[in-house]
């Protein structure tokens, strides 16, 4: 499935115009305050781990509020790509010192998960006399964020012992989370034995993660196993849930199972989202069957739900590829009517596609459409005018 991860992740910039930056920024000077957002703005170009300190700085960023977090986030990932574990530290230990320590710990630990520093997360943890269950729950996640799912168990059982917190129901649904996610999904039962003694009452993401995790390990038993539990602890198997064993069989590449999943639903009476038929159209798409993704994609359409831009991009990409340049082009012109002008490098293919099974007429069309949304490229698509005739 590394193929859907790579789409998901290079897909959804690609129907967005350049932001001019990087020249255009202005630098941040550490003497005069920015806001979060203004930080935020210049921390997306910005990868020198020194000036990423100064823009942190000037902004004064917050872990305890929203925009500023996100900032944060993003600080850390670029700090720990350009492979600077001392900035990152000389980052975060700053936020304790500043803030309101007890509010700030628990998101300095996710941080320094994220940046893939567990010893920093177990030591900013520990520096608390009195750990709460927020900052344990945080210790689990960064583990899991920094891939030592290993680690989860045994600081779940050893720290709500030697600290005496009470695990709460995100401390079990991340417990669980790091059991399914490393390959040992069965384990969830025991762990929802525990939580049923502690009388935790398991909710509709506890079955989620454990139904994706053993998808993902191909246990259809214990599958059947969840779904019967859900029912016994009265959690409704929803959309959500349904939306999650889709994209599991989908990831299977049995779409066709997923799809049979669809017809349940009507038959129950419940109506899929966007979400639903955004999986389904891509699984089929990257199982190959185009002609299931285009039934689907016009179902969709016809229902009045609308994807997010990347559903379109995708499919017109996966249509391009199959040689089925007219419903590319389908495709593509609703995509623009909201607005959603796919990346050069797609659009070129489709009009070169369409070239090629001479449709001239809706070649120059579709030209002329994007010239109109970005002027500013015609340049680019004298080349491609110079192949039609
Ligand atoms: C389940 O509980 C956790 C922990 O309280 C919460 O974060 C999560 O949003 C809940 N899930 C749902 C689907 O309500």
């Amino acid at each position: 499935m590394a193929l859907l991860v790579r789409l998901r992740r290079c897909l959804p910039p690609l129907g967005l115009p350049l932001p001019r930056r990087l020249s255009a920024a202005p630098t941040a000077d550490p003497a005069e305050p920015i806001t979060a957002v203004a930080a935020l703005s210049l921390l997306r170009s910005e990868k020198d781990p020194a000036r990423v300190l100064s823009i942190c700085r000037a902004a004064a960023l917050s872990p305890n509020s929203y925009p500023d977090r996100t900032a944060l986030s993003l600080a850390v990932s670029s700090l720990s790509a350009a492979g600077s574990p001392t900035s990152v530290r000389s980052l975060l230990d700053g936020l304790l010192s500043s803030t309101s320590a007890a509010v700030a710990r628990p998101h300095v630990i996710v941080l320094f998960g994220q940046a893939g520093m567990l010893p920093d997360a177990l030591r900013t943890f520990e520096a608390s006399q009195t750990p709460s269950v927020r900052s344990l729950n945080a210790l689990l996640f960064a583990c899991i964020l920094s891939k030592k799912h290993a680690e989860v168990p045994r600081i779940f059982y050893d720290f709500t012992i030697s600290y005496g917190i009470n695990p709460n129901l995100d401390t079990y649904n991340t417990v669980i989370k790091a059991f399914c996610e490393s390959g040992s999904s069965r384990c969830f039962f025991s762990v929802l034995e525990e939580m049923v003694r502690m009388r935790i009452k398991p909710n509709l993401t506890t079955f989620s993660v454990a139904l994706a995790g053993f998808y993902r390990e191909q246990l259809f038993d214990d599958i059947r196993k969840v779904l019967w539990l859900m029912k016994k602890h009265k959690c409704h198997a929803g959309l959500s849930i349904y939306n999650v064993r889709i994209l599991s069989l989908c990831k299977l590449k049995k779409s066709n199972e997923a799809k049979e999943l669809l017809k349940e639903m009507r038959m129950r009476g419940m109506k899929p989202n966007w979400v639903t038929y955004d999986h389904l159209i891509l699984g089929f798409c990257i199982e190959g069957c185009l002609d299931e993704a285009k039934v689907l994609f016009r179902e969709m359409d016809k229902r009045g739900l609308v994807p997010e831009s990347r559903c379109y991009f995708s499919l017109i990409y996966f249509l391009c590829k199959g040689g089925a340049f007219e419903m590319a082009l389908e495709v593509c012109r609703k995509s623009m009517e909201r607005n959603w002008v796919p990346c050069f490098s797609l659009m070129r293919e489709l009009v070169n596609g369409l070239v090629s099974t001479s449709k001239f007429e809706e070649a120059r069309d579709i030209i002329a459409k994007v010239k109109e949304k970005f002027p500013t490229n015609a340049e680019m698509w004298r080349e491609v005018e110079g192949t039609l005739p």
